[in-house]
C-alpha cells in the first residue's frame, strides 16, 4: 500500500530517491519523506500530500549524500500528516526506517517498549519497528543483522523495511515477510524499492529477497542473511521490461496509454501461450497430465482479478465442462472452503502481492491443493510460492485502474479452458483449432475498437461527468464483463455505478431507474441477446438513459439512446472486445470531471494489507 525505495552509491541519492517515489505514488501518497546519510549524520525530511510538496522541501537543502532511503505513504495507522509520515526515527536517532505493510502487534510492542523507557511522537506502527530494532541494537550489541532478525522473530504482521544504523556509514539494512521489496545493482550502486518501475530506470538486474531473510546494500556490493544471520548467496536476475513501458510517453495518463497498449501486450502473451498454433504451458510447468488430473476448479482473486474469475467460471464450465466455482480472496480464505486432491485452485493477481489472494494461495497450500498463478509481476510473492505459474506479459501496468493486466489475464483464462477442453475430450481437433485462430485474432479486433471508438467515447462522455449513479447491465459473460465496466466508472470518477445480472433487475433495482439514470448494456452473446434486450426495454420505459455495446449484426437503435458496436468473435472472447469501450467510458468521463485518473482517491495499486 505504501512505497518505499533506497539508493547506495557514487551519485546524489536525493534526485535517484524522488524519482523512484515518484513512479511509486500509485502506491500510495497522503505523505512522503526521505533520509540521506553522510559522514554517519543522518538527515530527514518529511512532508504531507503529494510528493510535490516534498520536493519543494527539499529544493531549499543541499542533501548531496549518496546513501538514503526514501517513503510514499497510505496510511495505515496515523492520519495522514507530517507527524506520522516515514521515515520514522528512534528516541535518540540511532535507527532510521522506512516501511511498507502493517505490523500487527505494535500495540503490545509499544507496552514493552514504554517499559524501557522508550517514548512515541506518532501514531504510527512503524515507529514502533524502528525503536524496536533500536532496543534489541543497543541490548545484544550484535549489529544490525542479529537486531533486525530479533526484530523479524517478534513482530506479527507484514514488512519490508529498509533501515539505516547512525554508526554503520554508507550501509542500508532491509528485510522483508510478505510486503514486496526488489533490490537492483549496476556499476554505480545498489537500489531498493517496493515496485520495479521504482528503480527500472537505473537498472534491469536485480534480486529477490525472500521472506524472513535481511540484506545488506552497500555501495557496490548487497549481502543476504537468513534468520540465523548466516550468509545467503542469490542469483541476479535480469528484468524483461523495458524502460519506456514505465513512463507515460506522450500519453496524458498511464491509463489511456495503457488502454492503446493492450493490442500489442495481448499479442505477447498469446505468443507465450501458442505455438504453431498448439498451445503450450510448459513454461508454466504445466503438462497434459497434471491438467487431466484436476476435475474442479477453484478461481480466487480480488477485484478485477474477480471480474476475469468470473468470466472464467462461465467459460471453463461451458466450454471445458469442468465446475468451477469462483470466490473472492478475502472471503475464501475464511470460509473453509471444500477443496479434494483433485482441485485446482487459481490464483489471479497483478501484482502477485495481494495479501488476500496471497493469503487464499497458502490456505489452498496448506490443504495440499495444486495451486496456478496467472500473475504479472515476475518473482512476485504468489508467483514464487504457487505450484504453477502462468504469467502474463503485460508490462508493468502503473494506473491504479487495471485495464491491460486485466485482458491478458482473459487471454490466459482462454488458452486454459481451451487445452482442458481439449485435454477433457469436449471439443473436436476442427473447433480447437477455430478457437486458437480465434485468440489470436483478438488483438486485431482490439484495435479496430481503440481506431473507430475512442472519438466517439471521448466525445459522449463528457454528457455524464455530473450523473451520480450508473447501472451496467449484461447476461451470462456480460453479465460478468459488465462488473468490470461498473468498478472502472466507480473507482476513478467516485461515480456510484452497479452492474447486475439483467434478469435481477425486476427483483429490487428497477426500483432506482428514474428519468435519464444511466444505464449500460451489454448485448453480445446470442442465445440470451433478446432477453438482455427486453431488459434494456424495460429501464428505458422507465426513462433510463441507454447506452448498449452489441456486435455489428445487431440492430438495437429501438432501445438505445447511444450505441457502440464492436467486431463479432467467438461468443467465449467476447469480454475482451466489450471491455475495451467499458475501459474508455471509465476513463472519459472521469478526465471530464477533472480528476486524477491514474491516482484515485484511497486506493493504492496492490493491496498488500488485509
Ligand atoms: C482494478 O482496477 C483495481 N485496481 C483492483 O480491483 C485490483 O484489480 C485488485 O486490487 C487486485 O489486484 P491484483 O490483481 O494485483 O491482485
Amino acid at each position: 500500500m505504501c512505497g518505499i525505495v533506497g539508493y547506495n552509491g557514487n551519485e546524489k541519492a536525493v534526485d535517484i530517491l524522488l524519482d523512484g517515489l515518484s513512479r511509486l505514488e500509485y502506491r500510495g501518497y497522503d505523505s512522503a519523506g526521505i533520509a540521506i546519510e553522510k559522514n554517519k549524520k543522518i538527515e530527514v525530511i518529511k512532508a504531507k500530500g503529494k510528493l510535490l510538496n516534498l520536493k519543494d522541501k527539499l529544493n531549499k537543502k543541499n542533501l548531496d549524500g549518496t546513501c538514503g532511503i526514501g517513503h510514499t505513504r497510505w496510511a495505515t495507522h496515523g492520519e495522514p500528516n507530517e507527524i506520522n509520515a516515514h521515515p520514522h526515527v528512534s528516541n535518540d536517532g540511532t535507527v532510521t526506517l522506512v516501511h511498507n505493510g502493517i505490523i500487527e502487534n505494535y500495540q503490545e510492542l509499544i507496552q514493552k517498549l514504554e517499559k524501557h523507557n522508550y517514548v512515541f511522537y506518532s501514531q504510527t506502527d512503524t515507529e514502533v519497528l524502528a525503536n524496536l530494532i533500536d532496543y534489541y541494537y543497543k541490548k545484544y550489541k550484535m549489529g544490525p543483522i542479529d537486531a533486525i532478525n530479533r526484530t523479524m522473530v517478534r513482530i506479527r504482521g507484514s514488512y519490508a523495511i529498509a533501515v539505516m544504523f547512525k554508526d554503520y556509514q554508507d550501509e542500508i539494512w532491509v528485510a522483508r515477510k510478505d510486503s514486496p521489496m526488489i533490490i537492483g545493482k549496476d556499476k554505480n550502486g545498489t537500489y531498493l524499492a517496493s515496485d520495479v518501475p521504482a528503480i527500472l530506470k537505473y537498472t534491469k538486474n536485480v534480486y529477490y529477497i525472500d521472506n524472513l531473510e535481511c540484506a545488506c546494500l552497500k555501495k557496490d556490493d548487497v549481502t543476504f542473511y537468513d534468520l540465523n544471520g548466516d550468509k545467503i548467496e542469490k542469483e541476479l536476475n535480469e528484468i524483461k521490461w523495458d524502460v519506456s513501458s514505465a513512463e507515460k510517453e506522450g500519453y496524458e495518463h498511464f491509463m489511456i496509454k495503457e488502454i492503446n497498449e493492450q493490442p500489442d501486450v495481448i499479442k505477447k502473451t498469446i505468443n507465450s501461450l501458442i505455438f504453431d498454433n498448439k498451445i503450450k504451458l510448459e513454461n508454466a510447468n504445466l503438462n497434459e497430465e497434471d491438467l487431466k488430473s484436476f476435475d474442479n476448479l477453484y478461481i480466487v482473486a480480488c477485484g478485477s482479478a474477480y471480474h476475469v474469475g468470473i468470466c472464467a467460471q462461465y467459460i471453463f464450465e461451458d466450454l471445458a465442462r469442468i465446475p468451477t466455482r469462483v470466490e473472492i480472496a478475502s472471503e475464501f480464505r475464511y470460509r473453509k472452503p471444500i477443496l479434494n486432491k483433485n482441485t485446482l485452485v487459481i490464483i489471479i493477481s497483478q501484482s502477485g502481492e495481494t495479501a488476500d489472494s496471497l493469503a487464499a494461495l497458502r490456505e489452498a497450500k496448506n490443504k495440499g491443493v495444486k495451486t496456478l498463478a496467472i500473475v504479472n509481476v515476475v518473482g512476485s510473492s504468489i508467483a514464487r510460492e504457487a505450484d504453477y505459474v502462468l504469467y502474463t506479459l503485460a508490462g508493468p501496468e502503473i494506473a491504479v485502474a487495471t485495464t491491460k493486466a486485466f485482458s491478458t489475464q482473459l487471454i490466459a483464462i482462454y488458452v486454459l479452458a481451451t487445452e482442458l477442453a481439449k485435454i477433457n475430450k469436449k471439443i473436436n481437433n476442427e473447433y480447437y483449432n477455430e478457437l486458437i485462430n480465434e485468440i489470436k485474432n483478438i488483438p486485431e479486433k482490439i484495435q479496430i475498437i481503440l481506431n473507430t471508438l475512442t472519438e466517439k467515447i471521448q466525445k459522449f462522455s463528457s454528457k455524464f461527468s455530473n450523473i451520480h449513479d450508473a447501472f451496467y447491465i449484461g447476461r451470462g459473460l456480460d453479465y460478468a464483463i459488465s462488473l468490470e465496466g461498473s468498478l472502472k466508472l466507480k473507482e476513478i470518477s467516485y461515480i456510484h455505478s452497479e452492474a447486475y445480472a439483467s434478469g435481477e433487475l425486476k427483483h429490487g433495482t428497477i426500483s432506482l431507474i428514474e428519468d435519464n439514470t444511466l444505464v449500460i448494456g451489454i448485448a453480445t452473446q446470442e442465445e440470451i441477446y433478446e432477453k438482455t434486450i427486453s431488459n434494456l426495454v424495460e429501464v428505458k420505459s422507465r426513462g433510463a438513459y441507454v447506452i448498449v455495446i452489441t456486435t455489428e449484426d445487431k440492430d438495437v437503435s429501438k432501445v438505445a439512446n447511444d450505441t457502440i458496436i464492436i467486431p463479432k468473435t467467438n461468443k467465449y472472447f467476447s469480454p475482451s472486445l466489450s471491455v475495451i469501450p467499458l475501459q474508455l467510458i471509465g476513463y472519459y468521463i472521469t478526465v471530464s470531471k477533472g480528476l486524477d485518473v491514474d491516482k484515485p482517491r484511497n486506493l493504492a495499486k496492490s493491496v498488500t494489507v488485509e
